[in-house]
């Protein structure tokens, strides 16, 4: 869990401290924002990575693609860059729905009560689509929560099962943590998702990183793949890595709490097949401080009960921002609004433009919803570019 926020256990001294800061915090934005803070220290930042060069518009093939547990649209934007026809996005979240009735006003989105996946007859999709995807709430099985498995409400990995029973396309996607890859789930693994499918579909599971599609954030997920026809299940090929990033690599044993230039040791290594992934300052197009690295893994929003705009996820992470010189809470608005809110240690404020960039996000795709639901959005989704990366895959399986 976030090492500063544990919901659940808070004392009432902390919540009052938690209450002061955050008062203090808004008092101080107020100020910024009517132009009387500290003077800007960093000029509106031009991202050099364009997350779409990550994921060049495949042509139409023809193939269908349904979404289950849509969110802001990681996996529904990684399909439609692949080529797949968009069918119908389900998502419960009303936000997240208008995010991608905005971006794609010719979506069938089905979001708020009807967009809940408990209550829909999936029969009604038999034949129409080829593929089904979607990521189901990961916060059973994430390290960032108590990891209670099917003791957790908000397990809905039996839901996408009946989906994938009901529909019967020839393919699916199922994505979540890779904490879900580990021992601890592997009963639930396979008497929840592998068991009730295998009768149908040949299941296999990959383990995919970020950085290796030149994303530039430290982020693995699983995903569970499954084909109808043993063919295809057999034509289907892991996404190889595109990009390296091992040069952007702080070392491990590196433990201090603050790196100078000088104490990093950056590995250089020769891959003259692949591409460099960027660095995080270089993506967000910040001045060279002779320091970069792989941004650490956004945090998944939305899972605590306070409405939170920070991107931190543990205190390692908390370190290597501070290297990096960049502020991971209170994320901006927008970038003039970052710039304008000076932070106290001067280190760069992150707009959610920035946050969905490090997730993989074209800047042109628009959040809907106050900032800590956009972070939350972007928190929650599959990398466009990895979504990419598989349903290339999936569509080469299926390919005649
Ligand atoms: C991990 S996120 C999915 C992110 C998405 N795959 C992407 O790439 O952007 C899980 C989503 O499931 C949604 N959700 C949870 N319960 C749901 C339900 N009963 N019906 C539909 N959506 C649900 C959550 O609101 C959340 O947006």
């Amino acid at each position: 869990m976030v090492s500063s926020y544990q919901g659940w256990n808070l004392t009432d001294a902390e919540r009052e401290k938690y209450r002061q800061t955050s008062k203090a915090s808004s008092q101080a934005k107020a100020k910024a924002m009517r132009g009387e803070g500290l003077t800007p220290v960093h000029e509106i930042n031009h991202p050099n990575l364009n997350p779409e060069d990550l994921m060049p518009q495949l042509p139409k093939h023809g193939l269908r693609s349904l979404s289950l547990f849509s969110g802001g649209g990681g996996l529904d934007l990684g399909f439609e860059r692949a080529g797949f026809d968009h069918i119908a996005s389900y998502e419960v979240l009303e936000d997240a729905g208008k995010t991608l009735k905005q971006n794609r006003s010719n979506w069938t989105v089905f979001s708020g009560k009807s967009g809940d996946v408990r209550q829909v007859d999936w029969t009604i999709y038999r034949n129409q689509v080829d593929v089904v995807h979607g990521g189901p709430p990961c916060q059973p099985f994430s390290i960032a929560g108590r990891q209670q498995g099917k003791g957790d409400e908000r397990d809905m990995f039996p839901e996408f099962v009946r989906a994938i029973l009901e529909i019967r396309p020839s393919a699916f996607v199922a994505e979540n943590v890779s904490a879900l890859s580990s021992k601890k789930f592997n009963d639930y693994v396979f008497n929840e998702i592998q068991k009730p499918l295998l009768k149908q579909y040949n299941v296999l599971q990959i383990t995919l990183y970020a950085p290796d599609f030149g994303i530039p954030q430290s982020r693995k997920r699983v995903f569970f793949v499954g084909f109808k026809d043993r063919n295809s299940f057999n034509k289907f090929v892991k996404p190889e890595p595109v990009y390296t990033w091992e040069h952007l690599v702080i070392k491990r044993h590196q433990t201090t709490s603050a790196y100078s230039p000088e104490q990093l040791n950056l590995f250089e290594l020769d891959h003259p097949q692949s591409k460099p992934c960027l660095g995080v300052r270089e993506a967000l197009g910040l001045p060279d401080i002779g320091v970069d690295a792989l941004a650490p893994t956004l945090r998944s929003g939305l899972t605590g009960t306070r409405h939170t705009t920070s991107i931190l996820n543990s205190s390692s992470a908390q370190k290597l921002w501070r290297t990096l010189e960049i502020w991971p809470n209170g994320v901006a608005a927008n970038r003039e609004n970052a710039r304008l809110f000076v932070t106290q240690n001067k280190h760069f404020r992150l707009s959610v433009a920035d946050c969905a960039i490090l997730q993989g996000f074209p800047e042109s795709w628009q959040f809907s919803g106050a900032v800590y639901m956009a972070l939350g959005q972007i928190g929650n989704a599959v990398p466009p570019p990895l979504g990419y990366q598989v349903a290339c895959a999936i569509h080469q399986a299926l390919k005649l």
